[in-house]
């Protein structure tokens, strides 16, 4: 049967923030023809699918919308998992580590009873951690097994870096990778506006000043801070990152983005989910790009590698 002709069905399991963000951009874009909608708390995910259907007359595409047990989980394409405790101000990201592991342990022994075999993609955080956990409980291969990553990060670097140079960010080549946390890195190395290499864009302008480069990736590494501050949790952007890594393995985009894939040599690392560019279409992750990391970039790198295997030690022998 025609690929394009096949009915696109997502799982969603966690219909909080961000997962009912999601939902609502997945309605908003027509990216999927059918969305379940899986939560602990069964009044919420129907309230959802209720509202979300109400607005199904202004969708461009038509979409089935409805509550769903983990059953439901069996045919579908891919298993969006957005459940699970989320930051508190104060509180980092791998803060979140001992009780979500346990919430996923659940989760995804519940969606693996379903029959389900098909691509889980994972955004509850620490992220990286949890899509290496989904993948160990799954059984997965690691290519059906991925993260929200460092999607987000990237397009808060592209939006900075479009501000400071007053370009579209559709018109800036910058990556953050890594840990999606606090040892996440830029890689300037390879950046280009416009495929003028970075720095080399610097020179057009005595306003450009290499020192304003450390301080735009201060503010997107930090970005999930000041915004969990203001209104108390993030969403609508991590949302809209799902929905693109969602279009890209649904319309089998073989499009580079940065998320959280499992490294087997790539960068020199092994055994190690984190966020780095990936070639993704149906099948999920196609292969990894391997970036020309210079050497700040690769010891960078390494270290945040090392941190998250340092998480995950105690939990996966
Ligand atoms: C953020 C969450 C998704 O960075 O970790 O906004």
């Amino acid at each position: 049967m025609n690929d394009n002709l096949r009915v696109s069905r997502v799982a969603l399991i966690g219909t909080g923030f961000v997962g009912s963000s999601y939902a609502f951009a997945l309605m908003n874009q027509g990216i999927v023809n059918d969305l379940v909608m899986i939560d602990v708390n069964k009044d919420k995910a129907q309230g959802d699918a209720l509202d979300l259907n109400h607005g199904k007359g202004f969708a461009p595409n038509p979409m089935n919308i409805r509550y769903g047990e983990y059953e439901d989980c069996r045919n579908a394409d891919i298993v969006v998992i957005c459940a699970g405790a989320g930051q508190k101000p104060g509180e980092t990201r791998l803060d979140l580590v001992e009780k979500n592991l346990k919430i996923f342990k659940e989760i995804v022994g519940n969606v693996m009873d379903s029959g389900f075999d098909g691509i889980f993609l994972v955004a509850t955080n620490p992220v990286d951690i949890l899509t290496y956990a989904t993948w160990k409980y799954s059984g997965l291969p690691k290519e059906r097994v991925l993260g929200s990553g460092t999607i987000l990060d990237t397009a808060r670097f592209r939006y900075s870096l479009g501000e400071y140079f007053d370009v579209s960010p559709n018109n800036i080549h910058a990556y953050i990778i890594g840990e999606h946390g606090d040892s996440e890195l830029p890689v300037y190395s390879s950046a280009d506006v416009g495929t003028i290499p970075l720095r080399k864009y610097m020179e057009r302008s005595d306003e450009f000043q290499t020192e304003d480069l450390d301080d735009i990736f201060i503010q997107v590494r930090d970005a999930a801070y000041h915004i969990i501050q203001n209104k108390g949790a993030t969403y609508y952007g991590i949302a809209m990152g799902l929905a693109r890594i969602t279009r890209a393995i649904l319309a089998n985009e073989n499009s580079i983005l940065t998320i959280s894939a499992h490294l087997d040599g790539e960068y020199g690392e092994n055994d190690v989910y984190i966020g780095v560019p990936a070639v993704i279409n149906r099948s999920g992750i196609r292969e990894i790009v391997e970036l020309d990391l210079d050497e700040e970039e690769q010891k960078k790198f390494h270290q945040s590698s090392e941190i998250l295997k340092g998480i995950l030690e105690p939990y996966f022998d």
